[in-house]
């Protein structure tokens, strides 16, 4: 291939330099600091703020794990610390509006949890965001789903194009789309950061139009710098933005 032919192909992967972002409510991160594998420290989430809030954003729904075996997160804990960051915030002069929810790992208590209330939904149409291991379908998930939206939420599976399980064709997935969860796709996805079955499977929801949210999923300042510097500019961004998704209802 020769060096002019490689400029262009530079060139076709990113969208046009005036294309604008019509996104304005960043959903699922880690920035509280402490309380999971994101952020560390204060300093790191009041940065990342201040640069989503300079990329044009009004709002961000931050979402710790909660994970019985690892981040045992309660609401009060991830209240707490969300009153943390915004008492920071104000001090920073940050406009950006800043709320948490939380993102369930879907293990042997989440259903106890659901059943007694104590989560964390987002928006008025309490949505409920839920990951699994990336091997295995487990067990129970179906049935979290279902409890989920019998307890007056709405379930929305966290980055479905990440699961070993998650193939079209096969019935893992199938029953899965059949359960009706909303599918909320990460934005590292597209520029194969994770493999290339993740980019596989996010083409496959963008061309069948699956995705309801789009997030970053960002942990730090690697993350934030790729999800803006690179996904957000890639061709595949323009096509996931033009389809009815959610973020900006929250
Ligand atoms: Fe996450």
């Amino acid at each position: 291939m020769s060096f002019l032919s490689n400029i262009f192909r530079r060139k076709e992967k990113e969208l046009p330099a005036d294309f604008v972002n019509p996104i304005k409510v960043d959903f699922h991160s880690h920035y509280l600091p402490g309380i999971d594998d994101g952020c560390k420290e204060m300093g790191e989430s009041i940065e990342i703020l201040k640069i989503l809030e300079s990329k044009g954003y009004t709002k961000a729904i931050t979402t710790p794990h909660v994970m019985s075996d690892f981040y045992k997160n309660s609401p009060e804990i991830i209240n707490a610390k969300l009153e943390m960051v915004r008492e920071e915030m104000q001090k920073a002069g940050l406009t950006i509006k800043l709320e948490a929810a939380a993102e369930y790992y879907v293990d042997d208590s989440f259903e106890k949890k659901v059943l007694a209330h104590n989560i964390l939904s987002f928006g008025k149409e309490k949505y409920v965001l839920i990951e699994t291991g990336f091997m295995d379908m487990p067990m129970n998930l179906l049935s979290a789903i279902f409890e989920l939206k019998t307890s007056g939420y709405i379930p929305v599976l966290a980055h479905p194009e990440r699961y070993q399980y998650f193939i079209p064709g096969t019935d893992d997935y199938e029953q899965i789309v059949g359960s009706g969860v909303l599918f909320q796709m990460n934005l590292l996805s597209i520029i194969g950061y994770y493999n290339p079955q993740a980019k596989k499977v996010a083409e496959h929801l963008i061309q069948n139009q699956m995705v309801n949210f789009i997030g970053g999923d960002t942990h730090n300042m690697k993350h934030l710098w790729l999800v803006h510097e690179k996904a957000v500019k890639h061709p595949l961004y323009g096509k996931v933005v033009e389809l009815p998704l959610l973020n900006n209802s929250l």
